[in-house]
């Protein structure tokens, strides 16, 4: 009785990181919130300063950059933060966003937000997609 009873403890505990892991996997990576994300766009993220309220890539302060900004309504990302081929992945968003572009030999006028929480570049992520037409 005794062993059966440990047994089944064992085969329980290993069931943990099993359900844990499982749980992550249907965890989309980026479920941000496209309406948070815009108040952080438009707000303390001064996003549209640059990118354009829009963002068509015409903000006030775009002229200043050349290239011009890529825009977020027609996208045509260009930074692969991660390397892997593809640019305007969800991680090479978030990178851009966290990091600025410069890190990854882009245009050092983007600047970094580490202060962002992932909630926050998440829900960021899900507006700049939003945008596109
Ligand atoms: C001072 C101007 C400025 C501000 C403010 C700014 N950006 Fe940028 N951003 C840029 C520039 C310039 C680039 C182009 C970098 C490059 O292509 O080399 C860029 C690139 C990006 C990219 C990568 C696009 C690509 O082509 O891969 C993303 C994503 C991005 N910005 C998001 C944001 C978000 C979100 C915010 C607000 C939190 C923000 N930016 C604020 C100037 C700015």
């Amino acid at each position: 009785m005794t062993v059966l009873r440990n047994i089944s403890k064992t085969s329980l505990l290993k069931l943990i990181p099993v359900t844990f892991a499982a749980f992550i996997w249907v965890t989309p990576a980026s479920a941000g919130d496209a309406a948070a994300g815009k108040v952080i766009y438009d707000g303390k993220g001064a996003c549209a300063i640059c990118h354009g309220a829009t963002g068509a890539g015409d903000g006030v302060a775009s002229a200043a950059f050349n290239p011009k900004l890529a825009s977020f309504v027609i996208p045509a990302f260009r930074l692969d933060t991660d390397g892997d081929g593809n640019s305007g992945t969800d991680t090479d968003l978030s990178n851009a966003i966290i990091n600025g572009a410069a890190k990854y030999g882009g245009n050092a006028g983007m600047p970094g937000r580490a202060d962002f929480s992932d909630t926050e570049v998440n829900d960021l992520i899900a507006y700049i997609r939003s945008l596109q037409k």
